[in-house]
């Protein structure tokens, strides 16, 4: 069975699911897009991913092209006519298809796309394992609050992981850590959550917004300020967190092991709890 993807209104079979070359996703990278986790066939936090999508694209001054309940409604029609049991949805909305010039078009449709990916998302084998990261330089522009489609230092950055037989690469902005290429970034000290505040140097993560409310109940207390990478080597556990990832353990940075070199359990109870709120809702 062909996968079945949503292009401007239409389910259409993945491989005849096609946009103009004109398209200013493709030729800018003007657009936005949001990742949203399925388990057990059921959207997580769909809410605040619909609230971010939002913002991303009043930032960048461009109009939904169809309305939150719509938006839902596709979702849950995608899920549907793909059978999708557990992975994710990925929507992009671009400015659409026009002549090219850099400047706003003054008649383009705003163009929204949509398919599934399976993925195993609850039993992901990384969290047994937890994952390797290396550092990289954040090359990325100043407004990383937005949910750009420009991903390309990205791109670079999770490339240069592979590349060190690593999972994720965190970016380091004067001397700091910034972010994953694709994830929120925390370490742990003396049961001490520290990860970087909200700013325009980093996305604001929808799994990191409902994670910070479960760090009080387990005991832990959040630290919101930015730490260097040699805080990170020398911290107790350190993970990440992503749409489909939730919480994963990071065990070694930059070919140095963190804590014991294992998964951490404090790191494994925020994931249990994460967990517990995923497939509650
Ligand atoms: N990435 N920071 C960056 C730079 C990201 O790209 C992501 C997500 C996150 C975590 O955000 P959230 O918890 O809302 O998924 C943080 C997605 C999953 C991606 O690009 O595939």
């Amino acid at each position: 069975m062909s996968r079945i993807a949503y292009v401007n209104g239409e389910m259409v079979p993945l491989d005849q699911a096609k946009v103009s070359i004109l398209d200013r996703g493709f030729l800018f990278g003007d657009g936005i897009y949001e990742v949203t986790a399925v388990i057990s066939s059921r959207l997580v936090d769909f809410e605040n991913h619909a609230k971010r999508l939002k913002r991303s694209l009043s930032e960048i001054g461009l109009a939904n092209p169809v309305t939150q309940q719509r938006l839902h409604q596709i979702h849950h029609d995608l899920i549907a006519a793909n059978d999708l049991q557990e992975g994710l949805i990925y929507l992009q909305i671009t400015r659409g298809a026009a002549e090219r010039d850099f400047g706003f078009p003054a008649t383009s449709e705003p163009s929204l796309v949509m398919f599934t990916q399976a993925k195993t998302v609850l039993k992901n084998p990384w969290a047994e394992t937890g994952i390797k990261v290396v550092s990289t330089p954040d090359l990325r522009w100043k407004r990383c609050d937005i949910k750009s489609t420009s991903l390309l230092a990205q791109v670079l950055a999770k490339q240069a992981a592979a590349v060190a037989g690593a999972q994720e690469a965190w970016m380091i902005r004067a001397g700091k850590v910034t972010e994953g290429s694709a994830s929120s970034a925390y370490i742990i000290k003396n049961r001490e959550i520290i990860t970087k505040p909200l700013s325009n140097a980093i996305l604001p993560g929808v799994t990191r917004k409902a994670l910070i409310v479960m760090i009080a109940p387990l005991g832990l207390k959040l630290s919101s300020r930015a730490f260097t990478l040699e805080e990170a080597y020398s911290a107790d556990e350190a993970f990440i967190t992503a749409a489909t990832n939730f919480v994963m353990p990071v065990v070694a940075i930059d070919d140095k092991l963190i804590g014991t070199g294992k998964p951490g359990p404090l790191t494994l109870a925020l994931r249990q709890a994460y967990i517990a709120f995923a497939t509650a809702e």
